[in-house]
């Protein structure tokens, strides 16, 4: 028996016991005739005692010796101590050692397993095994669990059905890049890995599963951010004889179990908003709205005057930021060269104080007067001591830079609150979105989306304008998730995939097998698939999904522990139909 006790275990009334512990050695302190070792495992740490008068010096000798991270095993009498630690759960006690082996050795590792550690990120990723050692990364790994547990708990009461679905398939059209896998007996030939595991759930529907769930890995071959892995977990679910209402309701009930279970919070039910609101009030379709600083579109107020940068603009719109007429001259220019780097790309940015008097101080004094500002700060509920920032310019651009300037101006304030949640449902997207490059319109979801009713008939003279039933769920100016009404009627596909560019034959070669299910008496169905890396990481505080992932990606897409991705030998290239000159 490697233990009787773990090392997170005993408390002031194991006193007396004779136990035996294993684990790792965390810390040796050694004070001459005596030495004290931290022995660590998952459920925490237990003090040994090393006493060469209660036990002997042989055994002293042999603690003093032993490195950081070995793994012993060690026998002894569970005794209370002098002097107590409240802060360790087992700090009541000490295990008094009368017998000890070493496990295995370690060597010495590279970086202190601490809370606080002295590795850099690429020395951890490296060394991930040993990272996970460490209580920040584990205590995330175990919430990440918990998670899991409760989306599984809830799921499955609800009446969902887990059900597996394959790994090697045909391309899913989610709008990232496919990961392929060459075929060995199909010369030639590819299996890409799922984007989703969409139209094998709404397969699954045409097949009865009524209610289904998948807590199943995604691959998508896209540039990472914070946010995003190449491969990520997804919450995927599917429900037939439902409407987008029973969707919402179904999945806003999932989101609150966990903030109750997971948070101990409770939620009123989430606002629901339109994507076209989003945009014109947040500037951005996942809006976080822990906070206000919302959008006042000033056009009608600040065009028709002498100033030709906003009477030429489609859009001149502001945000308030509260207290910041206190900013000083610099300050303000530091925000205007923020605004103006590459990544957000705004020309310039007009401001106004708004005086603790109540009178304004812009940088457009010259073109218009107190009056003409007093209805900017009316439009952008602006209050005294506030400072109102400005950007103009095409609707779309304009609306995104000035959304990166309000997350960026709440972050420095302090007020995206990480134990705040703030979901809500954005609903109606778009059912088509142009590409400015190419000039054509691809899915704004994908192409299994059901338009509005009614909206079928713009397809062909105002494409840009049809709206979806789809939606996503966001929570603290996040997307965790998203899904839609299914087109279950096989012509309706069709309409869709000839609106999308793709030729009959594409679409019978691509999704054939798709619309072949849709003529056995496809139910009408609909679903939604959380990212459950972010719902974890938002659920625990944090943005950064890296931190809750076991074993995650660099930037460049690369495992650095396992060195993947790798080259493969002629010999696997030849087998695979690689390289046909071998
Ligand atoms: P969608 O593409 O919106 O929908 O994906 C659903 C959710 O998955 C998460 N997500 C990611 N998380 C981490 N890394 C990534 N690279 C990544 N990409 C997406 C997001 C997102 O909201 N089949 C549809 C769902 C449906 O219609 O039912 C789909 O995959 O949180």
């Amino acid at each position: 028996m490697y233990r009787s006790n773990t090392c997170g275990a005993l408390r002031a009334s194991d006193t007396n016991s004779i136990v035996t512990l294993s684990g790792w050695v965390h810390k040796v302190r050694d004070k001459g005739f005596v030495a004290w070792v931290d022995l660590r495992d998952r459920y925490g740490i237990t003090q040994l005692v090393f006493d060469q008068d209660r036990t002997s010096s042989e055994l002293l000798d042999k603690a003093r010796e032993l490195g950081r991270e070995t793994v012993i095993q060690v026998k002894g009498e569970v005794i209370e101590r002098a002097s107590k630690n409240p802060n360790m759960p087992t700090g009541d006690i000490e295990v008094l050692v009368t017998e000890l082996q070493v496990l295995n050795e370690s060597k010495l590792p590279p970086f202190t397993i601490e809370d606080e550690t002295d590795g850099g990120e690429d020395i951890r990723m490296k060394y991930r095994y040993l990272d996970i050692r460490r209580n920040p990364v584990k205590e995330s790994l175990i919430f990440r669990h918990k998670v899991t547990m409760e989306v599984r708990k809830y799921l499955s009461e609800a009446g969902f059905i887990e059900v597996e679905t394959p790994y090697l398939i045909k391309s899913t059209p989610e709008g990232a890049r496919d990961f392929l896998v060459p075929s060995r007996m199909n010369e030639g030939q590819f299996y890409a890995l799922p984007q989703s595991p969409q139209t094998f759930k709404q397969l699954l529907m045409v097949g009865g599963m009524d209610k289904y769930f998948q807590i199943v890995k995604c691959f998508r071959d896209e540039d990472l951010r914070a946010d995003r892995q190449p491969e990520f977990t997804q919450i995927d679910c599917e429900m037939a004889f439902v409407e987008q209402e029973d969707i919402l309701n179904a999945f806003e009930g999932l989101t609150k179990y966990l903030l109750k279970e997971i948070k101990g919070i409770d939620v009123s039910d989430f606002p629901r908003i339109t994507y076209d609101e989003a945009m014109s009030r947040f500037g951005n379709d996942k809006p976080d709205i822990r906070f206000g600083m919302e959008f006042g579109e000033l056009n009608a107020v600040a065009q028709h005057k002498d100033f030709n940068v906003f009477n030429s603009a489609e859009l001149v719109v502001g945000i308030a930021v509260p207290g910041g007429a206190s900013y000083t001259r610099k300050e303000i220019d530091k925000l205007i060269d923020w605004v103006r780097r590459p990544q957000v790309g705004a020309k310039g940015m007009v401001y106004v104080k708004c005086n603790e008097d109540g009178s304004f101080k812009s940088s457009v004094d010259k073109f218009y007067d107190q009056e003409d500002l007093g209805k900017w700060a009316e439009v952008t509920q602006a209050k005294a001591g506030d400072l109102i920032c400005v950007l103009s310019g095409d609707t779309n651009q304009t609306r995104a830079q000035l959304s990166a300037l309000r997350m960026e101006l709440a972050q420095r304030l302090g007020l995206r609150k990480p134990d705040e949640f703030a979901p809500l449902w954005v609903i109606d997207f778009p059912l088509l979105e142009l590409d400015e490059e190419t000039g054509t319109y691809h899915a704004m979801h994908h192409p299994f989306t059901s338009p509005k009713p009614g909206q079928l008939e713009l397809l062909d003279s105002n494409p840009g304008d049809v709206k979806a039933n789809a939606y996503d769920l966001v929570l603290n100016g996040n997307e965790i998730g998203g899904g839609s009404i299914r087109i279950h009627d096989k012509e309706i596909q069709a309409t869709m995939f000839k609106h999308l560019g793709f030729t009959p034959e594409e679409a019978k070669e691509q999704f054939g097998f798709l619309m072949d299910a849709f003529q056995y008496g496809a139910p009408p169905h609909g679903g939604i698939a959380f990212g459950l890396d972010r719902l974890v990481a938002i659920l625990g505080g944090q943005e950064t999904i890296r931190d809750f992932i076991a074993f995650p990606k660099n930037n460049s897409g690369r495992d650095v522990m396992i060195d993947a991705p790798a080259h493969i030998d002629d010999e696997q290239l030849k087998e695979l139909h690689l390289r046909l000159d071998l």
